[in-house]
């Protein structure tokens, strides 16, 4: 019997190749068309607001999920022909999400490990070493049921690592945690690919993927609508991004317009309340704006030029802020667990 046999991935080879990924639900194309490339040894992050079809995305390619069209392999193995062996070389978050409630922390790891092949010994080491990387020392011995949220996905996190995939799948990793759990996370997650593996990671927060991703991809109503390094997706807003507050909203128009004007922009331009934000190509202009609004009779609060953040290059490109409707965030949907590989 002839089985394709798994080679070990290294630098240079693709982890993930996606070409038109498309995954309907009803009438809706919650994945139209995605393409995703992602080198060996990266992280790579999948950045988009809530409903853009990022976990679903990672679904698809995890084998959780089967496309509706397109194709996606991982390390060269297909995603719908070889599942069996693209399980082997990734490991989700959130997967593990039906571990034993009522069994302790420590005996939830032992009991993967095990099932990965380790011995007992090995297995009680790698487990309190696991504990221990994710600040869980303290609770390892309480039951999983009375576990904080943050808690959970760190446990989450540390026994989709008892395998060390390649590959890892790391659907918002941090979102919900608390700023020092989530600078540990990031850590965990360099260390990772320090090591060798390669990490795709979704999120809302373009802080994270500004810290963590060699590549974003900018993903929007299913689509990717952008793909660079962050220093590219910046440098596509313009070099410098301009800040403005005007004293009296109601200049608010008369100022957009006069920025318009002198800086020949005008599709990114966000003006709310009384600040607007506009992406500058020199920040030269700046004496000609100013002069502009004074003779204007617009007198400015506040004014600032800075390099652009990546919730300008997501405005720019889809003329919408990443943030809009991440009030809508449940806890469900940010999960790739439920179904097992
Ligand atoms: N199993 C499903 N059945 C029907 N619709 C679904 C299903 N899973 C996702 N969707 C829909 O597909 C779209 C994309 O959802 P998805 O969960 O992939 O978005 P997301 O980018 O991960 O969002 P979030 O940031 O909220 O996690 C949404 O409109 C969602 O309602
Ligand atoms: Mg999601």
């Amino acid at each position: 019997m002839s089985q394709k046999s798994i080679t070990a991935p290294h630098k240079g080879d693709l982890a993930i190749e996606a070409h038109g990924l498309v995954k309907v639900f009803g009438d809706n194309r919650a994945v139209d068309g995605v393409n995703l490339k992602v080198g060996t040894g990266t992280i790579y992050g999948v950045l988009g607001p809530n409903g853009a079809g990022k976990t679903t995305t990672i679904r698809m390619l995890a084998t959780l999920l089967r496309p509706d069209a397109g194709s996606a392999s991982i390390f060269g193995h297909d995603v719908v022909k070889e599942p069996q062996i693209v399980r082997q070389l990734i490991g989700v978050t959130g997967q593990y999400a039906s571990v034993d409630e009522s069994l302790s922390a420590t005996e939830n790891l032992v009991i993967f490990s095990r099932l990965l092949g380790l011995g007992r010994a090995e297995a009680r080491r790698k487990a309190a070493e696991l504990l221990e990387e994710f600040g869980l020392t303290e609770a390892a011995k309480r039951p999983l049921k009375h576990f904080s949220g943050g808690m959970r996905r760190r446990l989450d996190l540390a026994a989709s690592l008892i395998a060390q995939p390649p590959l890892i799948f790391l659907d918002e990793p941090t979102t919900g945690l608390d700023p020092r759990t989530r600078n540990q996370m990031w850590d965990t997650i360099r260390r990772l690919v320090q090591s060798g593996s390669t990490v795709l990671l979704t999120t809302q927060y373009l802080e994270e993927a500004d810290q963590l991703a060699d590549r974003i991809a900018v993903i929007d109503h299913g689509r990717v609508v952008a793909e660079g390094t962050v220093d590219e997706l910046k440098a596509s807003v313009g070099t410098s991004s301009l800040q403005l507050r005007v004293q009296h909203p109601q200049d608010i128009e008369m100022a957009r317009r006069t920025i318009e004007q002198v800086l020949k922009v005008q599709s990114s331009i966000s003006a709310e309340a009384s600040k607007i934000t506009a992406p500058m190509g020199n920040a030269d202009q700046v004496t000609d704006l100013l002069v502009a609004l004074r003779d204007a009779g617009i007198p400015l609060a506040e004014m600032s030029v800075q390099k652009p953040t990546l919730d300008e290059v997501f405005l720019t490109i889809t003329g919408h802020g990443a943030q809009e409707d991440t009030h809508l965030a449940s806890s469900e949907s940010n999960k790739v667990g439920g179904a097992k590989a």
